[in-house]
């Protein structure tokens, strides 16, 4: 039943729930925020209130403040109320050493109940062991994020976005907003389309990232640029993916992969900084075909410092099948050396897993890998891809080989070129990766080649960038960091949405506004689609 609710007035918050202290003591104040709990003790009654900076007691006191007293009984979890009250110390043995304002309490003389809730469909405050699922969360965001936890990680995001901004306004680059209704640019996975009212039969593809773009920033001679953009990926989605995300893009004319670093390296001291992080000043590098070799991985977590030893040599012999597989089809097996673990059950093997990836050597270990392979070979559809995307320039030394491998037809070649490619990975997350790119049409061409791209194909898709590049087009390069996997690495956080304000689940839906959804028959029409069932 709805109860009489007070109204806020000109009534102004004094101070925040979180920022009072023992040095308080004696003012009047007027708070402001939820119900997190509320008890009752005979005349006493004891409300914790939260609002977005912390938690502090308030006491009603029958006797002191009948009418507020009788209010507060009517309070519930999630009600918002004000209280106007006087600061107090906390006796000696009702002091709460967990809780920052833990050593006063607030006591009340006025209540004004602001509005009620409905009882929450999960616990706020439970333990992170005992939270509702994630689904029930999701579709309750709003109540999700009132948990101290993820306000933190948000706050937290706002923080690094905002140092991002006034680093690299300090390195003298340009903030450029590039479309997001554009064309199809491959980065690897499928487009997010929509499909066009007034060009009947086509179709507008969302960014996978403004690549295209950045580089045509450069060929317009705007030099240094950078973005804090939005991308759109439909690709299958894992616990540090989703499939729109936003990154720090940048790009630089004149730039070499030397200077790429720097500006990176430089760029995240100054952000580890804001958690007390001092990151080395220059990150140790791998090439790509060493991490594999000595790691296992093209991002490698040197926290652990256990590098893989061939065991190739000692299992020869062996008639276990999965080994004996991978030397037929002349492979290798490697292990990883755990001293003293050869005790170790398969249930202390998966905790010891799950102990070092959660509370892991706290020392941050960033690295650079570089020269990544040119082209991926894909089984499936018999043909290679870019490894990067398809502006990625090779290695110089590799230009002859490129040119052999596509012109003189020994197509198979391209499995061993090398890029000018790298990636930031930090603690085993790859926070950010990008190439020097291709800035000569012919160099351009032969990529579209090799990826089996006619001329034809290549002008429909690219012709207006291939045009481009023959107007006097910088050698250039640049990166781009996913935000997201930045402050994953930066607060030690498994899950992608515990990052973001309104993520989507595994299968690219929002719970809470239930997106994706249909259309009205009459947006059908106007956009010239049918939908034909299965
Ligand atoms: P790349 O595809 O490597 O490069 O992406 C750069 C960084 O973006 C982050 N990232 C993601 N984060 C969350 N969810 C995803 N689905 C996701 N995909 C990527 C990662 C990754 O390192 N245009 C190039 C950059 C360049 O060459 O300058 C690009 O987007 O942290």
């Amino acid at each position: 039943m709805a109860i009489l609710l007070d109204n806020l007035g000109d009534l102004e918050r004094t101070h925040s729930c979180g920022e009072l202290r023992a040095e308080d003591a004696g003012k009047t104040v007027v708070l402001m925020g939820w119900v997190a709990v509320r008890r009752d003790f005979g005349p006493l009654t004891f409300v914790d209130l939260r609002d977005r900076e912390g938690l502090m007691q308030v006491v009603f006191n029958e006797e002191t403040a009948p009418e507020a007293h009788a209010r507060a009984k009517e309070l519930r979890g999630e009600y918002v109320v004000a209280v106007r009250g006087e600061v107090v110390p906390r006796s000696e043995a009702t002091r709460n050493p967990r809780l920052s304002t833990g050593d006063i309490e607030v006591r009340a003389r006025e209540l004004l109940v602001l509005n009620e809730a409905r009882t929450p469909p999960f616990q706020l405050d439970a333990p992170p062991d005992k939270l509702a699922s994630e689904d029930v969360r999701l579709k309750y965001r709003y109540l999700d994020l009132r948990r101290p936890q993820l306000q933190a990680n948000l706050r937290l995001r706002a923080r690094v976005v905002s140092e991002i901004h006034r680093f690299m306004d300090g390195e003298g680059f340009t903030e450029i907003e590039t479309p997001i209704l554009i064309k199809s640019t491959p980065e690897g996975a499928r487009d997010y389309v929509v499909p066009s009212r007034l060009h009947h039969g086509k179709f507008y593809a969302l960014p996978q990232s403004p690549q295209i773009f950045k580089q045509i920033c450069m060929i317009a001679g705007l030099e240094r640029y950078y973005q804090i953009a939005r991308c759109f990926r439909d690709e299958d989605l894992r616990a540090d993916r989703q499939p729109e995300f936003t990154q720090l893009d940048v790009e630089f004319s004149f730039a070499s992969p030397e200077q790429v670093y720097r500006l990176i390296e430089g760029l995240m001291q100054r952000v580890f900084r804001l958690v007390g992080v001092e990151l080395p000043e220059k990150f140790p590098r791998l090439t790509y075909a060493e991490a594999l070799r000595r790691y296992g991985s093209d991002k490698p977590d040197l926290r652990f410092g256990m590098e893989l030893q061939d065991l190739s040599h000692a299992l020869e012999a062996t008639t276990f099948a999965p080994f004996a597989l991978v030397f037929e089809k002349g492979g290798e097996v490697k292990g990883l050396t755990l001293k003293g673990g050869a005790h170790l059950s398969r249930k202390s093997l998966d905790e010891l897993q799950e102990f070092t990836r959660r509370y892991g050597a706290g020392t941050y270990t960033p690295l650079w890998v570089t020269d990544f392979p040119m082209f991926e070979y894909d089984e499936e559809h018999e043909r290679f891809y870019a490894m990067h995307h398809p502006f990625t320039s090779p290695l110089d030394e590799d230009l002859p080989l490129f040119e052999r491998a596509v012109e003189g037809g020994e197509t198979a070649l391209l499995g061993n070129l090398r890029a000018k490619a790298y990636d930031t990975v930090i603690n085993g997350i790859e926070v950010a990766g990008g190439s020097i790119r291709i800035y000569r049409q012919d160099v351009q061409r032969l990529v579209f080649k090799a990826l089996g791209l006619s001329e034809e194909k290549a002008r429909a898709r690219f012709g207006f960038f291939l045009d481009a590049l023959e107007f006097g087009t910088p050698p250039h390069g640049g990166i781009a960091s996913g935000i997201e996997r930045l402050l994953m690495a930066l607060a030690g956080i498994d899950n992608i949405r515990d990052v973001m304000a309104f993520p989507k689940t595994a299968s690219a839906a929002d719970l809470m506004i239930d997106s994706p959804g249909e259309l009205d028959p009459s947006q059908l029409d106007e956009l010239h689609i049918r939908i034909v069932e299965d």
